[in-house]
């Protein structure tokens, strides 16, 4: 595997593979590469004959300058990890090879941004817009035929998705089911700052979503279900910064399961771990 650092080393590096027609996967990372990040390169390895994984700290989508400062950073055992799990090329460029100084151009998609974890009261819109920036540049420098996203980050999948179908990004975006601990806590390069208490407590986040997919699958409303949900939260102690079901796509509110995928989503902060996870209720229509 090549590890490369500019933009115009990627793009040479590349017209081998384009000129022979030969379809390049990109996944993007911030690295700390954990079982997530390396589903996401296996499963693009498996579909493309080439693989580009990124990692790149993307300063603009920290809101806090501590969380970005205390970001884990090992580009040593990363570059091992995604080369074993089938990368080609390790495309790990500096903040000012990504961002020309004065560089003043964002990408916004509204409307999906504003709610769940980009609620004002919660991480805030700005946090998808430096999102979607850096996705759109990544996905012009490298010019990937597939982009691989996690479905743990259920909302990052759908605004990315909304933006290249909005501004016509010649890519495909294709999601990667979450990879979950044994006991079902979804992983994360935060699951190591919890405090021992705290990694127990986690394990509800999942047990709350199965408890609402449960009920939404024996008939229960959307209220019911989430309140089925809320039971197993309240049990473990945990006050939600936010727990809802909403439209996959859209992310619009949804009245009930009929008929569309129901994204339901929640966001727990451990002291200063925030911790998210999310299932989708394809419809309780297409069950029975
Ligand atoms: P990062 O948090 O490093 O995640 C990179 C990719 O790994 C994302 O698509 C994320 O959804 C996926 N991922 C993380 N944990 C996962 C898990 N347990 N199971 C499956 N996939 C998982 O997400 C980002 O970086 C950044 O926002 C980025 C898209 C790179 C833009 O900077």
């Amino acid at each position: 595997m090549r590890i490369l650092r500019g933009k115009g080393e990627i793009s040479e590096a590349l017209a081998t593979a384009r000129a022979g027609r030969a379809r390049i996967g990109l996944v993007p990372t911030m690295g700390s590469l954990h079982d997530g990040h390396l589903s996401l390169i296996r499963t693009a390895r498996s579909e493309c004959p080439v693989v580009v994984v990124s990692l790149f700290v993307n300063p603009t989508q920290f809101g806090d300058s501590k969380d970005l400062a205390s970001y884990p950073r090992d580009e040593t055992s990363d570059a091992r990890f995604a080369g074993a799990a089938g990368a080609d090329f390790l495309f790990a460029p500096s903040a000012d090879e990504v961002y020309a100084r004065g560089s003043s151009t964002t990408v916004r998609v509204a409307g999906l941004t504003d709610v769940l974890c980009g609620a004002p009261e919660h991480r805030g819109a700005e946090h998808f817009l430096g999102v979607t920036t850096v996705v759109a540049k990544l996905l012009n420098i490298v010019g990937p035929d597939v982009a691989y996203f996690g479905q743990k980050d259920a909302q990052q999948v759908a605004v990315v998705k909304r933006m290249v179908t909005d501004l016509d990004f010649p890519v495909r975006i294709a999601t990667v089911p979450t990879v979950r601990e044994p006991d079902g806590l979804a992983l994360s390069s935060r699951n190591a700052r919890l405090s021992a208490g705290d990694r127990d407590r986690a394990t509800s986040l999942y047990r709350a979503l199965q408890a609402v997919e449960r009920a939404a699958k024996s008939g229960a409303s959307v209220e019911a279900a989430l309140d089925a949900g809320s039971t197993v939260l309240e049990g473990a102690g945990i006050a939600p910064e936010y727990f809802e079901a909403r439209d996959a796509a859209t992310l619009a509110p949804v009245e009930d399961f009929n008929g569309r995928a129901v994204l339901v989503a929640i966001a727990v902060l451990f002291e200063s771990v925030r911790l998210i996870d999310n299932v989708v209720i394809e419809s309780k229509l297409a069950d029975t």
